[in-house]
């Protein structure tokens, strides 16, 4: 109604207004696993991002050295550091998002799964402690396997009886920025305007990328091209594994696409209208309880999970291939928590 009773400059000045940072509303978010190599560069990204009132950096070690240095920078967050188990309470209270990336990586030859062991086990205990201290907040997992650590993350939630299947995001935006970056070069089209979903899982095949409804659209990609584009999109992971070669796996482009995610979170938060981004959610639109789709954000997380849209064959077979393994990485989070 606002913007109907005023003149189109004027409305847009109004818009802008209530979307500027001096305007926003406060929000609290907390990267937990701040210190390490996804974490440091994410909370860097968080502390330029003018939504953010506090940002809270929690991580076992080093966290007061890279809360002091991000804190020097002069934008709008209040940055704190806070380190080991008895801070993490003070880390989560209030908060609006909560973003993990904590835990091992990957070296080469091993695939998502085998960081299950190490990882399930800080999950879920900093999902414990989301429950207890900030029951309300979204929580951006990034920590791997997601395939895995989101349906722990669902499973604690629910034993504590917080669980809102609105907030719980397995963060796939990785997925989404390689595919658009992929695609643009093959395509050779102008990246910044590119859009692909990417659907499923974030693991290997369980990663589809809809290259068929790829925006905008390119005629000049071959069967092989799209097989190619797959492939690579489904692979991305490796690829950085085995180029850092035992240094660990994607940080800098994970970091972006952590931001990313976290900024259309924040929008969604603040009200603003037809935010959409992939994320692995609970989901209804295959029989699998949890998938990647794209998501309407909102004030309450989920607004709305979007079904697939038209698929090609090559997308309809790869759909199906990738559902027996996407089932037993969820039934195995599940199992982790519920036989525990
Ligand atoms: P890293 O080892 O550089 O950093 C991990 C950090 O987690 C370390 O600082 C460590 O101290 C901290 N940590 C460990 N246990 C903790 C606990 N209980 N509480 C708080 N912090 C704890 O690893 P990284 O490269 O930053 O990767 C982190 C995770 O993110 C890995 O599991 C990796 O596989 C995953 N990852 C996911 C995606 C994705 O697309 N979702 C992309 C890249 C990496
Ligand atoms: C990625 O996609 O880069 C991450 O999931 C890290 C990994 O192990 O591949």
């Amino acid at each position: 109604s606002l913007r109907r009773s005023t003149t189109g400059a004027s409305s847009t000045h109004l818009l802008r207004r209530f979307y500027s940072s001096d305007s926003a509303p406060e929000r609290k978010v907390a990267v937990l696993g701040a210190a390490g190599g996804i974490g440091q560069p994410l909370a860097l990204l968080m502390k330029l991002n003018p939504l953010v009132s506090k940002l809270s950096l929690y991580d076992i070690a080093a966290t007061p050295g890279v809360a002091a240095d991000i804190s020097h920078i002069n934008t709008r967050s209040e940055v704190n550091g806070y380190m080991g188990e008895d801070q993490l309470g003070k880390a989560l209270e209030g908060c609006d998002i909560v973003i993990i990336p904590a835990g091992v990586p990957r070296k080469p030859g091993m695939n998502r799964d085998d960081l299950f062991n190490i990882n399930a086990g800080i999950v879920k205990s900093l999902c414990t402690a989301i429950a207890k201290y900030c029951p309300h907040a979204l929580v951006n997992m990034i920590s791997n396997p997601v395939n895995s650590t989101v349906p722990i993350a669902a499973e604690v939630f629910k034993k504590a009886g917080t669980y809102d299947e609105k907030k719980l995001f397995g963060v796939t935006m990785l997925d989404v920025v390689r595919a658009k970056t992929f695609y643009a070069e093959k395509a050779k089209v102008p990246v910044e305007g590119v859009n692909v979903p990417v659907v499923g899982g974030h693991a290997g095949i369980t990663i589809l990328p809809l290259f068929s409804q790829a925006t905008p659209q390119a005629n000049n990609l071959s069967y092989e091209d799209i097989e190619a584009l797959t492939k690579r999109t489904q692979d991305g992971g490796t690829e950085v594994v085995v180029a850092k070669a035992g240094m660990g796996s994607a940080t800098l482009s994970m970091a972006y696409a952590g931001a990313i995610f976290a900024d259309a979170c924040l929008k969604g938060l603040n009200g603003v209208p037809d935010v959409v981004e992939c994320s692995f959610v609970q989901s209804c639109i295959t029989e699998l309880p949890f998938f990647a789709s794209k998501v309407r954000l909102g004030k309450n997380g989920v607004e709305e999970v979007l079904d697939l849209g038209p698929l090609s064959d090559y997308e309809k077979q790869g759909l199906e291939s990738l559902k027996p393994e996407l089932k037993s990485s969820i039934e195995k989070g599940i199992k982790f928590v519920t036989e525990s």
